[in-house]
């Protein structure tokens, strides 16, 4: 099994970022020096993905600038011997194909996704959430295309949370643990109460499916009231006997779908930076406002 193809459903409202993403697409929204998305690309392209599916709307327009050449902007910079700067960039856009793809009305995750299926067909694909980035080791998605290759079947990433924060999540219902990080599903709820939740096993946004997705979330569809949901699509894929498995991803996520915590992803990943990090432990180490204050 080969894995080249992903899809980045891209067109949510992002209210929790407004007035920010008022008129600017979230996915837009830096982590030092690059737009959240470009990590997820990168992740992507790190674990062998060469076709990418965005899924976007009207107001998003900018990440399909993103991902196109800018010869201009290129000169310019080289003329000012400064053509590093988009080096980065500009080496996705020459190796990887970005294919976009309207979903007029946010009717759901799983709405987006089914909009994807004429740019997958029959194979297995991945399908990374923006809001969540992933640092560690290993890229996010490869770990579950190995998993996915070992078992031949789809895998979807969890990671272990409070249960008390079970209501923000898509939590997993477990059949059989197979190792200590690896577990055959038997049922998915999207954001359970404490009480309802089948496990402390919660959705992380990194998948491998299999295209019988599709044919799932189009079953579920008319009898859907409000959003259509992935996980009810992967909750029926395993009612209809496909084995799905959930692997708890290694690696540190930053949730960067609220303003709070892409502020803790831009400190986190910050650190870690060869320029910036130095700099940024030195405002730690003393009284932040006095650092901030010396800046005025
Ligand atoms: P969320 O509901 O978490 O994010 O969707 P949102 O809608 O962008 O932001 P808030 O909640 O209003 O602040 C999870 C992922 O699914 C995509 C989003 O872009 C996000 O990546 N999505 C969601 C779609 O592409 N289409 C939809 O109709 C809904």
């Amino acid at each position: 099994m080969v894995i080249t193809k992903a899809i980045i459903p891209a067109a949510g409202l992002g209210t929790r970022f407004l007035p920010a993403t008022k008129a600017v697409a979230k996915e837009m929204l830096p982590i030092l020096d690059k737009p959240a998305i470009q990590y997820i690309v990168e992740e992507a392209v790190a674990s062998g993905i060469a076709s990418f599916t965005i899924i976007f709307n009207k107001n998003k327009t900018a990440l399909i600038n993103h991902f196109d050449s800018a010869p201009e902007l290129d000169l310019l910079l080289k003329e000012r011997g400064k053509e590093k700067i988009l080096h980065g960039i500009n080496k996705i856009i020459r190796n990887a194909e970005f294919t976009y793809v309207n979903q007029p009305e946010p009717l759901g995750l799983g709405h987006a996704i089914l909009l994807a299926r004429n740019t997958i067909g029959k194979e297995y694909f991945g399908i990374l959430l923006p809001d969540d980035i992933i640092v560690g080791s290993q890229p996010g998605l490869a770990q579950l295309i190995a998993i996915a290759q070992q078992e031949n079947a789809s895998v979807i990433a969890v990671q272990e949370i409070p249960i008390e924060k079970a209501s923000s999540y898509g939590v997993i219902a477990i059949k059989k643990q197979i190792s200590p990080v690896l577990y055959q599903i038997n049922g998915l709820v999207e954001k359970p109460t404490a009480s309802q939740a089948p496990s402390n096993l919660a959705i992380v946004g990194r998948y491998v499916l299999s295209h019988k997705i599709f044919t799932s979330l189009d079953a579920i569809m008319p009898y859907t009231e409000g959003e259509l949901q992935l996980t009810d699509g992967i909750a029926h894929m395993v009612k209809n006997g496909e084995k799905v498995f959930a692997y708890k991803i290694q690696g540190h996520r930053y949730d960067t779908g609220n303003p709070l915590g892409l502020l803790k992803a831009n400190i986190g990943i910050g650190l870690q930076h060869p320029d910036y990090g130095p700099q940024l432990q030195k405002l730690f180490e003393k009284k932040l406002i006095d650092v901030i204050a010396g800046d005025l």
